[in-house]
């Protein structure tokens, strides 16, 4: 038996899919099922009748992972992280996520309806706590992405790099246990990308970020996970980019 039957056969315990194999066999309880997080099993999706955006796509995320989602523009990469989510249904395959694990995004861009909301509003929008800890959340995150930005404040008035952090903060609130960033340095500038950098190479959660900065990724990533827009099929390829 090869590790990835063991990988699988304890991964699949955790989850709501059951897979079959008579290759596999019973094996001690807790030997490798926290680690992998996030598998794909032969995943399909397209939005329209024949363009594929995956096609039957494998591959999985372990736990701690630092990983970089990359392709060209309109390749799938934001799509992807909504399947991951459970935004977007796939057509065919199996997308399993360990269940006790909550994922928290950090979207490309400002959504339309969060624009006209207060910064309080916003993030009581994503960590549903009492005021006083809200408060003291608000602040902590704020802090981690190095910005001032006062509770009444209206979310369009930020800039566009000030917007990006507040994207971020947005779904460090929510502490997940997989954090998907999706071009979180998009319209940051170079302190901004810099103080970003710093803060991803200590966070010490499962990460996945979707960038076309070399540096950034190369900095704080292990590996890259290539969606391929002729195959649409997802490479992994280990070590920097
Ligand atoms: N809701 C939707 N309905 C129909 N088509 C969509 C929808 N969302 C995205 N698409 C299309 O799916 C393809 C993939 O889009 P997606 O935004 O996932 O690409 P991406 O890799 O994130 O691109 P970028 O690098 O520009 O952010 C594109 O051709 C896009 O036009
Ligand atoms: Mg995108």
């Amino acid at each position: 038996m090869c590790v990835k039957d063991y990988e699988l056969l304890h991964f699949f315990s955790l989850i709501d899919y059951t897979v079959i194999s008579d290759r596999m066999e019973i094996l001690p309880r807790g030997f490798i099922m926290e680690q992998m997080l996030i598998r794909f099993n032969d995943v399909s999706f397209e939005f329209a009748h024949n363009k594929p955006i995956l096609d039957e796509v494998s591959f999985s995320v372990r736990s701690g992972a630092k990983i970089t989602l990359m392709g060209q523009n309109g390749a799938g990469k934001s799509t992807l992280f909504k399947i991951i989510t459970g935004m977007i249904k796939p057509i065919s395959g199996q997308i399993s996520v360990n269940k006790n694990m909550t994922i928290a995004t950090a979207s490309q861009v400002m959504a339309h309806e969060d624009k006209d909301l207060i910064i309080t509003e916003f993030f009581q929008k994503r960590c549903n706590v009492e005021s006083f800890e809200l408060k003291r959340q608000m602040s902590q995150v704020l802090e981690a992405v190095n910005l001032d930005a006062p509770g009444e404040k209206i979310i369009s008035s930020f800039s566009g790099g000030q917007q990006a952090r507040l994207l971020l903060a947005s779904a460090l609130i929510q502490n997940p246990d997989i954090l998907l960033l999706d071009e979180p340095t998009n319209n940051l500038d170079p302190a901004g990308i810099e103080h970003l950098m710093y803060f991803l190479m200590c966070y010490e959660k499962t990460c996945i970020v979707i960038s076309h900065d070399a540096d950034f990724l190369n900095a704080i990533t292990e590996g890259v996970l290539y969606l391929d827009t002729y195959t649409h099929k997802v490479e992994y390829y280990a070590g920097n980019y």
